[in-house]
């Protein structure tokens, strides 16, 4: 046999694929199993997108290769989006580069930037694939320990001088997977000082930038002095407009930043369908207000549900101010037993905390983005379960 490269040893499989052919397994063998470990929206995108994409599919020019920077009008409207809603002024042909979602843009920004030995911030806990970008490369991962006691936001000033000044990137990601905990203004601008100070790139990963709860409103990091100088953010519509499916994303920030990624991605992908890029601006553009509020509506009463069932199934958790988790500490033993338990005894699939670095090693996350009757029905099957488990 051919022998795979020597960096797959380094990237373990991913964790939600590994659990993915488990519960797969499960559903072959007649087991209803609710998926509680994922966070894909259930609810669609709004009608107008999908009637726009119906529309350009039917147009006989819309078939062929977009181009490696997506198209004008489709940078012009995430620039617009920037411009509305954060009040930061981006250039549509410089700092704005369309992505096949935000986890392409994730480990691509690792390619284009991490040699063997330089150095990462990540977070820990924090979205595997920032810590699999700098695995993928060879880069050194310093993590940031995320705490219930830091409420989740990295202490800048425990990080050594010397770790400081070798760092390339600082990973940040808020409204939070899997805390959701969300971060305000000043905060971002303390975090770009940091890196102002240490020549350190901010990598803003925000896809639940528009997923909050009890009328909290998440920003951008670029709303901060000097960020088109120190920073790139991802932007996603997956959570955004419900359209995880679709692959579409754009990273927005330094123009440099942005040249290197596209000199990356031109040799690995040719863009995206037309037809995604002309519904992606429809999504941008007509959806309302009131669709976002309705729908995080949805998902704020279904977190809810889940903070009051927690104490009788022994968990427990800070409310998730946004994103689309509830990230619970298991009183009486590991995550990842908690999680294989409650998916072997009550078909309930839940993410465990150890997936997100090695301090998420006592949590499980809980998503919600599942229909309501059936985020009830996984509840209450915990809560059969629980009782009679060895947590109890
Ligand atoms: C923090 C974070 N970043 C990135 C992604 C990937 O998003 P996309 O669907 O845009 O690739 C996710 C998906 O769950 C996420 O939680």
């Amino acid at each position: 046999m051919i022998q795979p490269a020597e960096r797959l040893e380094k990237l373990p499989p991913y964790v939600f694929a590994v659990a993915a052919q488990r519960i797969r397994k499960m559903t072959t063998d007649g087991i209803d199993v609710i998926r509680l470990d994922i966070g894909s929206p259930d609810k669609p995108p709004p009608d107008t997108v999908i009637n726009q994409l119906i529309e350009s599919v039917h147009n006989p020019k819309i078939h062929g290769y977009s181009g490696y920077q997506g198209t004008p009008a489709f940078r012009k409207a995430i620039a617009q989006y920037y411009q509305k809603r954060f009040g930061v002024t981006v250039e549509p042909e410089r700092e704005v580069l369309p992505l096949l979602g935000s986890k392409e843009g994730i480990i691509n920004l690792c390619l284009a930037y991490l040699n063997p030995g330089d150095l990462v911030l990540v977070p820990d806990i924090g979205y595997p694939s920032y810590s699999m970008g700098a695995r993928l490369t060879g880069a050194e991962i310093y993590w940031l320990p995320l705490t219930r006691e830091n409420g989740f936001v990295a202490d800048l000033s425990q990080v050594p001088e010397a770790i400081a000044d070798r760092a390339k990137f600082l990973w940040v990601n808020y409204p939070n997977n899997p805390t959701g905990v969300v971060i305000s203004n000043q905060q971002y601008d303390q975090i770009m000082r940091f890196c102002a100070q240490h020549d350190i790139l901010l990598v803003s990963d925000n896809p639940y930038v528009e997923v909050t709860f009890d009328g909290c409103v998440a920003g951008s990091a670029l709303q901060s002095p000097d960020a088109l100088n120190h920073a790139v953010e991802f932007v996603s519509f997956s959570k955004t407009y419900n359209m995880a499916g679709w692959r579409l994303g754009a990273a927005v920030g330094n123009r440099e930043v942005i040249q290197k990624l596209l000199q990356i991605k031109s040799n690995v992908d040719s863009g995206h369908f037309l037809a995604i890029y002309e519904a992606g601006i429809t999504a941008i553009e007509d959806t309302t207000e009131s669709w976002e509020h309705e729908r995080n509506h949805i998902y704020q009463q279904r977190r809810d549900r889940v903070l009051e069932a927690l104490p009788q199934i022994g968990l427990d958790a800070d409310v998730p101010k946004g994103s689309l988790y509830i990230w619970a500490y298991v009183e009486n033993g590991s995550g990842l037993d908690y999680a294989e338990a409650a998916l072997e005894h009550a078909h309930v699939a839940l993410a465990p905390g150890s997936a997100y670095g090695p301090g998420g090693e006592r949590y499980i996350r809980i998503s919600v983005s599942v229909p309501d009757d059936r985020l009830d029905a996984a509840l209450n099957r915990l809560k059969e379960w629980y009782p009679r488990s060895q947590f109890a």
